[in-house]
């Protein structure tokens, strides 16, 4: 059976020594992790080595939240695909919506993040959602599709290959306003149809995002299209993402 995802995006909530007493915290909790669960923490670059560290020892995974897609450069304040693997890391978060909508990141970047990703061997986790506006004006399908055939539409991909994908509506990132669970089912069908399309050898986990937390996440991750979640605010802070897991575990 296919675990469930249960994948934490720490942001900038924490510094360095939050980030590695958490990090230890859940290592010393969880020193078998339960069977059906695959979980990995996205800490800022800055606590990524450490936090790894401590994370190894229980099979917890870790990531970047973000990394540029040269490899190494005159490039002020950034990060490459390259140094997140050299730490240990097994993943990346690419596109996310404070990189797109902070920062300014593109469609053409997330492009170049996948295939930098893919080529080195991290596993992207590619985030996609529509913003309030676009739901409103009824584009909601029409953006998710935009955003999933620029990072993927003749990937080079090979049996080997993983991508796992994170639907996240921008308006329920950080609101409290997390979509309905069957809206959220409904648009993990749409994203499946569409990747299968594009890449139709991959087997690829779709996680939801956006005000998840313990109370709600049995309803999303108990979906057909739904493998798990991305979670933010309730990841970075010890009972809360404890409780996450032992809600989920079996
Ligand atoms: P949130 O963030 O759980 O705080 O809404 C989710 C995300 O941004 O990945």
């Amino acid at each position: 059976m296919s675990k469930t995802h249960i994948f934490a995006n720490w942001k900038m909530y924490l510094g360095y020594d939050q980030s590695n007493i958490l990090a230890n915290q859940l290592a010393n909790e969880f020193k078998k992790i339960p069977e059906n669960l695959n979980i990995a923490v996205f800490a800022n670059d800055l606590s990524l080595y450490s936090v790894g560290l401590a994370l190894k020892e229980v099979n917890i995974g870790f990531g970047g939240q973000n990394a540029y897609w040269v490899d190494k450069g005159g490039y002020t304040g950034a990060s490459s695909m390259v140094m997140l693997k050299e730490i240990g890391c097994q993943y990346v978060l690419i596109g996310h919506s404070e990189r797109r909508h902070v920062f300014g990141e593109t469609n053409h970047d997330v492009r170049q993040k996948m295939e930098a990703a893919l080529q080195i061997g991290l596993t992207p986790v590619l985030c996609v959602g529509e913003t309030q506006k676009e739901r409103d004006e009824g584009k909601t399908e029409e953006a998710v599709e935009i955003q999933l055939r620029a990072a993927l539409d003749d990937l080079k991909v090979g049996s080997e290959t993983k991508i796992i994908i994170a639907y996240e509506p921008v308006w329920a990132i950080g609101t409290g306003n997390a979509c309905d669970p069957n809206e959220a089912e409904r648009m993990h069908g749409r994203v499946k149809t569409i990747t299968t399309a594009l890449l139709p050898d991959l087997e690829i986990p779709i996680l939801y995002g956006g005000s998840v937390k313990a109370e709600n996440v049995a309803d999303y991750i108990h979906r057909e299209n739904i493998a798990g979640a991305l979670i933010g605010n309730a990841s970075a802070n010890f009972e809360s993402f404890k409780e996450i897991i032992n809600r989920v575990a079996v």
